[in-house]
């Protein structure tokens, strides 16, 4: 991992980090995705000591906290997020570090019941370290249960309503954005396959336990799907899943 790459996406998500207020945090594990109440993923929060890998605004560890979760830790690259997030788990005890995921920012190993992360995973400039490290921080018999864009998402384009594949779903590798949420930054983001999340949560000793590709969720039951040309529409999500959810076990 690079330490200047890293440091650039600190100081972008800094500057974007206000625009994910809440936005993609639990009962939703992303746009038109089946929410957790739907999809029952956590069998048990009550008493259980949860760890969030980017927690954002902190909104998916206060859901934890109104689920009986016994203890709240999280990481977070950005210190607008854990300004935001401190601010709005005032009162709860939480442990927020702001690092990177892929570093050993000195969490506790083999302490967790779950790990979880929304829209986050996809961020790491290393994933085969961000597993690893994951896996170190659960307990023998936890569970780590992760949301992101679908792969293929990216590639699906809708032009008058007729999808259409967009550039190599092949290619992987490191890209640069100049403009996220219409703010000028300088962030980079790796694409990867679906494989390629899969085959280094089982080289980090994973055992994949569920995958899903998402369907929009019953709040859109009844509702009619315009044809649409945006990145994210119903229209689109009802024909190609919008976002991935993988739940894995440490046995
Ligand atoms: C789309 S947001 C996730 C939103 C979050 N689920 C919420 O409820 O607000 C992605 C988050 O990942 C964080 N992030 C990006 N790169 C990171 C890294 N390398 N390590 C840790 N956090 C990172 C960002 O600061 C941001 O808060």
């Amino acid at each position: 991992m690079s330490k200047e790459i890293l440091k650039q996406n600190k100081v972008s998500w800094d500057i974007v980090a206000p625009h994910f207020n809440g936005v993609d945090a639990l009962p939703n594990y992303g746009p038109f995705a089946q929410t957790e109440e739907e999809l029952q993923l956590f069998e048990d929060i009550q008493g259980k000591k949860v760890l969030e890998i980017g927690y954002g605004s902190g909104h998916s560890l206060r859901y934890m906290d109104s689920k009986g979760a016994s203890e709240l830790w999280g990481v977070d690259l950005s210190n607008t997020q854990q300004e935001a997030a401190t601010q709005l788990l005032q009162g709860l005890k939480p442990h927020l570090f702001c690092g990177a995921m892929e570093t050993d920012v000195g969490l506790p190993r083999e302490y967790f019941d779950y790990v979880y992360s929304v829209y986050a995973i996809g961020w790491t400039t290393d994933l085969q370290a961000t597993f690893d490290l994951i896996y170190s921080y659960l307990k023998k018999g936890g569970t780590f249960i992760f949301s992101w864009d679908h792969p293929l998402y990216a590639h699906v384009t809708s032009e008058d309503g007729t999808l259409r594949l967009k550039g190599s779903y092949q290619e992987e590798g490191a890209k640069v954005m100049k403009n996220f949420k219409g703010e000028e930054v300088d962030m980079m983001i790796h694409k990867r396959k679906i494989s390629t999340y899969m085959n280094q949560l089982i080289h980090s000793g994973f055992r994949i336990e569920e995958v899903i590709e998402s369907e929009p969720g019953q709040s859109y039951d009844g509702i009619e799907a315009e044809v649409s040309d945006r990145y994210y529409s119903l229209y689109k999500a009802r024909k190609f899943p919008a976002t991935m959810i993988i739940k894995a076990g440490k046995r």
